[in-house]
């Protein structure tokens, strides 16, 4: 998930404040960049939710009991709202061509709230989990 989160995701993040001044093909090129490096970092925190998730099934374990875990489950589900919207905000695709024409500033709008959003709640989720036992032995081991 941090490979995710916090390697392609900021990466995805760069790309898209490098276009802010881009206008037609080159524009267009680097948003297709930003949308694949960002499938990339979805794929990343979906498997790595999957690991997570399977592991505390399969050791009887409850799931998201501690803070980290509270925070992370929000911060997964922003993880899968925050590319839809980018799909849609994305007018090659023409998915944006379905939705009111009166929408379309606030479905992008709303996309670059929820990017920023769910990078900074992860690094405030990878936060919470340092003081994690687990971590504090690989911690010991080094
Ligand atoms: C977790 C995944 C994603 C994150 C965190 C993310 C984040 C962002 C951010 C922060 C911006 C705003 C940059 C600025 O300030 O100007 C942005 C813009 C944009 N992103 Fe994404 N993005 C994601 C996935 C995608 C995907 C899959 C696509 C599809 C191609 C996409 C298409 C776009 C487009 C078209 C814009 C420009 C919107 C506008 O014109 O205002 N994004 N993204």
């Amino acid at each position: 998930m941090s490979a995710g989160f916090l390697g392609f995701m900021t990466e995805g993040i760069s790309t898209a404040l490098a276009f802010r001044h881009l206008e037609g093909g080159p524009r267009v090129r680097a948003i297709q960049r930003h949308g694949w490096v960002q499938v990339a970092s979805t794929v990343c925190i979906a498997l790595g939710f999957l690991v997570i998730y399977t592991n505390k099934a399969n050791n009887g374990k409850q799931h998201f009991t501690s803070l980290h875990g509270k925070v992370g489950n929000i911060n997964t589900w922003l993880a899968v709202a925050t590319p839809v919207g980018g799909i849609f905000s994305f007018r090659k695709l023409g998915l944006i061509t379905c939705l009111p024409e009166p929408w379309h500033p606030f479905i992008k709008w709303l996309h670059r709230c929820l990017g920023l959003l769910t990078w900074m709640l992860a690094l405030v989720t990878v936060q919470l989990v340092l003081p994690h036992k687990a971590i504090m032995q690989v911690g010991r081991i080094w």
